[in-house]
């Protein structure tokens, strides 16, 4: 019966769920400077790290302070709506269950499945950025290992040879970071902090820096920032408007990770009041550090030498200060570090509450006596992670996780607007402002993002859906518990 895929999950069971207590339940043990460390964990890392130079070499030149501002203020539209649903709704599936209660369950299954290209694949993706900063660390040092990390496999895929090189450096950060985290959140929420205590102490190390070198050589700025918008080549993307368009879409991948702030509704000690202060609050603060060292990057050094492995060293290299380098390098590492553990965290809660609502195999929901953490689930999602980051190349990997989270967005944004049609009386601890206004914002946006990305990311987009469907239609349609008792009130 088609019209049992648009059944919806209704929101006191879902409210009863979240408020579930015992040894088979998520611990409440994260407070607010928890959430807002989880928002700023996820979000600093390779985007304004690496992206920062190459987007504004490639396509804005300085303008990319405007693709940073356009990205930025995108997010914060998805962040309102993220924020109005996550205090409301305060359960780990995030949009998952937003969209169970909201647009039914088929839309929901495609959420939850695009989730895993924004957490599992992201936090692939960050590894492989990591591999690389660990690498020219150990070369600034001259070190020389006993091993290759990176060796070559030969793999038969379906009779075809192919040849793979191993990132062991990648692997062995998700591998470390999995067992953090089936240990325990709290343990998890205190190794983030500590990452996230030294990613932005480095980050403002490195504006107070270019603050001094500015103040002492304004007129090279000024020169270096000349032309603001160089004029278009005559390509789109290039230069200009339409490359300041270009590289918002490139550094949009600078601000994914506030939302898997939402995902660990289910574990804070009062996520009415924390989740909203969380999701925006670590997104205002990630916004406002990213325009700054965009801004003082370009001018120290000309937007056109900026297109290489690490620009934010460089540009501490350039001011004459090469021990800022190392400390930069050591900044990356740690930021990275953190922005996978909260990507894994993220994955994990989502399949946990899919499995729970009977649209995954039981196995995936279960929870570790001790440790509360769901375990099995955090350790599959551990090793598929590393064979992505082992196996894959890094630009397809990224260009996935954006398709997969700018979906998410466009599906929140819409179904806060249509909880508040459907459902005008529920309270809501935090209000999303100028509805419906702002969730079309969020969706325009969106999709406006994920139309600027090529077309092999899309193609990847629509197999991983269509392998999603068969799991949908073979599996979890038959368990779901939504359609179980729907099919119950029908008798
Ligand atoms: N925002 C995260 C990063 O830039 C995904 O690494």
């Amino acid at each position: 019966m088609p019209g049992k895929l648009l059944a919806t999950k209704p929101i006191h069971t879902i409210l009863a769920e979240a408020n579930e207590e015992g040894e088979h339940s998520l611990k409440r043990a994260l407070g607010p400077i928890n959430l807002i460390t989880i928002g700023i964990g996820g979000i600093i890392g390779a985007g304004i790290f690496v992206l920062t130079g190459t987007a504004a070499a490639q396509f804005a030149g300085p303008a990319i302070v405007i693709s940073y501002m356009i990205a930025g203020i995108g997010c914060i539209f998805a962040g309102l709506c993220y924020a109005e649903f996550a205090s409301m709704l305060p359960i780990a599936g995030s949009a998952y269950t937003y969209g169970y209660a909201t647009m039914g369950e088929l839309v929901a299954w495609i959420i939850g499945w695009a989730l895993v290209l924004e957490y599992a694949f992201g936090a692939a993706t960050v590894a492989v950025g990591w591999s690389g900063f660990v690498n020219s660390l150990l070369s600034f040092f001259g070190a020389r290992l006993p091993f290759n990390p990176t060796p070559k496999v030969s793999l038969v895929l379906f009779g075809h040879p192919l040849a793979a090189q191993v990132d062991l450096f990648a692997l062995t950060a998700i591998v470390v970071i999995t067992i953090v985290l089936v240990v325990g959140v709290r343990e998890s929420a205190n190794f983030n902090s500590a990452a996230v205590m030294i990613k932005v102490s480095i980050v403002l190390f490195f504006i107070g820096l270019a603050a001094i070198y500015a103040s002492a050589h304004w007129p090279q700025m000024v020169a270096n920032w000349h032309p603001f918008i160089p004029r278009n080549t005559g390509h789109f993307g290039q230069y200009g408007w339409s490359g300041i368009m270009r590289g918002a879409g490139v550094v949009f991948f600078a601000y994914i990770g506030f939302d898997a702030v939402s995902t660990a509704a289910q574990e804070a000690r009062n996520p009415q009041k924390d989740m909203p202060f969380g999701i925006l609050g670590s997104l205002i603060v990630c916004t406002t550090l990213y325009i700054f060292v965009a801004g003082l990057l370009t001018g120290i050094k000309p937007y056109i030498t900026l297109n290489v492995p690490a620009p934010v060293a460089d540009g501490a290299a350039a001011i004459g200060v090469r021990w800022g380098v190392i400390l930069i390098d050591l900044g990356a590492i740690a930021g990275l570090a953190s922005v996978m553990l909260v990507m894994l965290l993220g994955q994990s809660r989502v399949l946990f509450t899919m499995s729970r609502d009977g649209l995954l195999w039981p196995w995936v929901g279960r929870i570790h006596p001790r440790f509360r953490t769901p375990y099995i689930t955090s350790i599959v999602v551990g090793v598929f992670a590393a064979m992505l980051a082992a196996l894959f190349p890094i630009t397809l990997l990224g260009e996935l996780v954006s398709l997969g989270t700018l979906l998410a967005f466009t599906i929140v944004s819409l179904g806060v607007w249509v909880l508040r049609v459907r459902h005008p009386d529920l309270p809501r601890p935090f209000r999303t402002p100028l509805v419906p206004l702002v969730p079309i914002c969020g969706m325009v946006v969106s999709l406006a993002l994920m139309l600027s990305l090529d077309a092999p990311a899309w193609i990847g987009f629509g197999s991983w859906l269509i392998f999603g469907l068969v799991i949908y239609f073979t599996y979890s349609r038959k368990h779901s518990k939504v359609q179980q008792l729907a099919a119950h009130g029908d008798d």
